[in-house]
């Protein structure tokens, strides 16, 4: 790996946590990690309502927050919406595009994550693009394919000056939630491919250089096996980032 590749660590509470619950969990993990600082890059993705609160939580401590979605227009009459801009303007330094739960639940296809790529890119923001196969994909063996189509179609069309604010997260769906987790052989396997997929649009150096996060089911007992992965740069982590001591044992792993 190369020296200058960033390490990521990133939890994604979903729809997790009031206000009052997440803030006792970032006050824990500053503590945490103020006694024992880490070298790698922590963000952490509450739910939109408590981004600001998130912002201020973690302000001097270098926890970067995200969101875990973005609308793809600048702005507009989108009722119930919320856009990169006003991320950006509440101190959010990452969005999360493509998880799999946006796909499932509420449609979103690789062309639509394109199109949010493009717009918070336009607005600062960095993002976490996730894919990854379904089980049914993975035991017909069309994975690789797929995978390929959907880093293809996400990311294609872009210069490098906003790939290069890009990171990927490799989400098996079938490990995610489940307590499955991809064996790290299995999470090798992909993050390799991934990389080679993105040489052979964007060249070596970018490819080299961005950061492939592997993501699902991973905890403090797997994930020093999965991140000692050549081409597992960190983890997107559900679950276990929603108690702070296990977020910490992972960040540390
Ligand atoms: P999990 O979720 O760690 O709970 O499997 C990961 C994710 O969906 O980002």
């Amino acid at each position: 790996m190369p020296e200058q590749r960033e390490r990521i660590i990133a939890a994604n509470w979903k729809m997790n946590k009031t206000l009052h619950e997440g803030l006792a969990l970032l006050v824990e993990l500053n503590i945490l990690l103020s006694n024992k600082p880490t070298q790698h890059t922590v963000v952490v993705a509450p739910p939109y309502i408590h981004l600001q609160s998130a912002v201020h939580a973690v302000a001097d401590t270098g926890i970067k927050v995200a969101a875990q979605n973005c609308h793809q227009a600048p702005d507009g009459a989108y009722t119930g919406e919320i856009s990169a801009d006003m991320l950006q303007s509440v101190g959010a330094e990452y969005v999360i595009l493509g998880h799999s739960e946006r796909r499932q639940y509420f449609g979103e296809t690789d062309e639509l994550v394109a199109e949010k790529i493009k717009t918070a890119t336009d607005n600062n923001l960095k993002v976490i693009y996730c894919c990854g196969e379904s089980l049914e994909q993975r035991e017909a063996g069309s994975h690789f394919e797929l995978v390929k189509q959907q880093i293809t179609t996400a990311v294609e069309g872009f210069q490098p000056n906003i790939i290069k604010d890009v990171v990927i997260a490799y989400e098996p769906v079938w490990a995610i939630g489940t307590g499955l987790t991809a064996s790290p052989e299995q999470a090798q396997e992909m993050h390799a491919f991934i990389r080679e997929t993105m040489a052979g649009i964007f060249g070596s150096e970018i490819a080299d250089s961005t950061p492939i996060l592997y993501g699902g089911s991973m905890k403090p007992a797997n994930a020093a096996a999965l991140l000692s992965q050549p081409d597992v740069d960190g983890g997107l982590i559900g679950g276990a980032s929603l108690v702070a001591q296990d977020f910490f044992d992972i960040i540390h792993s």
